[in-house]
């Protein structure tokens, strides 16, 4: 085996994989040899869709329509995918939304849907892919939290909560699976380049870039190579962590 393919045949589910972040997750792990399975609540099977393009470059990779929010499906798609694939060796809870609005305006909505999606999601796919997990004795999960979990942001609490709630998951589930010689931590994005921070005024870029001591915002590769490193052998003795990817924006 190449040493660049060490992730070769192992099962890897990335939730949110269809775009962003997620989609430069997917294609890193399927270049590392995964086969990689793409969910999310909108499927693309378009030329342009992530598993499509993993299948074009010669990897394996297959979607899944699953909405992380939803307790039974969950429970069921990852069932199915442990007859149909074996077993899971990576997951990466990545999906994630924001509903923002200051305090006295927040809706209940707002509330609960970012709970349910982000905190609620990574939990029902934590509790799915540990019943798999255990039996194959090793496991990798990784949790996309936030830089806004440690640093806050007004109009995000419901954000904020979540994503400290995803590093509070991550922190015990380190330590109920450690014995069983599945790793769990975090990363931790902090401004990075996507079409959400594109769509800022220029002027408000401007002031967030100057509080990053590299200078700049981050590319989802950049996010993507600190998931495959984590999901990688270089990791095998770190778990419980939350790794920084922000450009020194906050250190931890
Ligand atoms: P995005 O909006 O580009 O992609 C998110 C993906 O998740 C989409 O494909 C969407 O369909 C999917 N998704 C949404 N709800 C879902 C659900 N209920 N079930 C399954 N899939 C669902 O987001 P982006 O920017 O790529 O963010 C990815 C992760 O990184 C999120 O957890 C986000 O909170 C986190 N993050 C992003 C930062 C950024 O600057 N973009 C900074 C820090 C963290």
């Amino acid at each position: 085996m190449a040493a660049d393919k060490f992730l070769d045949g192992k099962v890897a589910l990335v939730t949110g994989g269809a775009a962003g972040i997620g989609r430069a997750i997917s294609l890193a792990l399927a270049r590392a040899g995964a086969v990689t399975v793409v969910a999310d609540v909108k499927i693309d099977d378009s030329e342009q869709a992530t598993h499509k393009i993993i299948q074009a470059e010669g990897g394996k990779a297959r979607s899944l329509e699953l909405d992380v929010s939803d307790f039974e499906a969950v429970k069921e798609s990852f069932k199915d995918l442990e007859k149909e694939l074996g077993g899971l060796y990576a997951l990466v809870n990545n999906a994630g939304i924001t509903a923002d609005q200051l305090m006295g305006r927040m809706s209940r909505e707002q509330w609960d849907k970012v709970i349910g999606v982000n905190l609620g999601g990574c939990f029902n796919c934590c509790r799915a892919a540990s019943r798999v997990m255990l039996k194959g004795r090793e496991g990798r999960v990784i949790n996309v939290s936030s830089v806004v979990a440690r640093i806050g942001r007004p109009g995000q609490a419901n954000y904020a909560a979540s994503k400290s709630g995803i590093e509070g998951l991550t922190r015990s589930l380190a330590i109920e699976l450690g014995h069983r010689g599945i790793t769990v931590n975090a990363v931790a994005p902090g401004f990075i380049d996507t079409d959400m921070t594109r769509a800022l005024p220029e002027e408000m870029l401007e002031r967030f870039i100057e509080n990053i001591p590299l200078g700049r915002s981050g590319s989802i590769e950049e996010v993507a190579q600190a998931v495959l490193f984590l999901a990688g052998p270089g990791a095998s003795y770190i778990t419980g962590q939350t790794l920084h990817v922000n450009g020194g924006l906050y250190f931890g």
